[in-house]
């Protein structure tokens, strides 16, 4: 069988607040998860060998940082972009953008935001990571809530009207394995 494992980023000083997007590091509890990881991902893998592809964002790094493996960065990793309120909260948005906001309410998978993305653009984007990925063995992905929700879906078969709402957890290690029977995922949650 062949595995993948993915994280979310450390908590990042962005996700204290809600807010959209940015480049920021890591909160105190984020760089707690970081070093944290080397120690789970050991235990799981032994001495298999690894790859970490992370974005090119500071919080993706910053989390990969004390991981002992070779490391790529992908830009089609990155957070879905929020264009125009990007940098701000929900609050923010339901309050300066209101149609907006109820737009996206409304088609959470096709909306995109002014000068940004829509879940339907971050598929596509990830097309050539999914390719890569089909190729390569022993790959820990560390990216972002958006981006993953899309990669996870992609292999478990989930449509576009639950995508944008799946669940993909901070301070998590989910493990995909693909057995003869379809898809197994196991979480390794790191309390903090
Ligand atoms: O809140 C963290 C975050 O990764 C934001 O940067 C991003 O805009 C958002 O999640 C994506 O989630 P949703 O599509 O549910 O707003």
């Amino acid at each position: 069988p062949r595995s993948v494992l993915f994280s979310r980023h450390g908590e990042s000083l962005y996700n204290l607040d809600q807010r959209l997007g940015g480049d920021p590091s890591l909160s105190p509890n984020g760089r707690k998860y970081a070093e944290a990881l080397p120690g789970l991902i050991s235990r799981l893998l032994g001495d298999e060998p690894l790859t970490i592809w992370t974005s090119t964002l500071k919080r993706t790094a910053e989390t990969a940082a004390g991981l002992p493996y070779k490391k790529l960065q992908w830009k089609a990793l990155d957070e879905l972009e929020a264009g125009l309120c990007d940098g701000l909260t929900y609050e923010d948005v339901e309050r300066e953008y209101p149609e907006e906001y109820a737009m996206r309410d409304e088609n959470k998978f096709e909306f995109r935001y002014r000068g940004g993305e829509s879940y339907r653009d971050v598929v596509l984007r990830l097309e050539p990571v999914i390719m890569e990925l089909e190729r390569q063995q022993n790959i820990m992905i560390i990216s972002h809530q958006a981006v993953l929700r899309c990669i996870y879906a992609y292999f478990l078969d989930i449509g576009p009207e639950e995508l944008p709402y799946l669940k993909i957890p901070l301070h998590t290690v989910m493990k995909l394995t693909w057995t003869a029977y379809g898809c197994d995922i196991q979480m390794y949650k790191i309390d903090i």
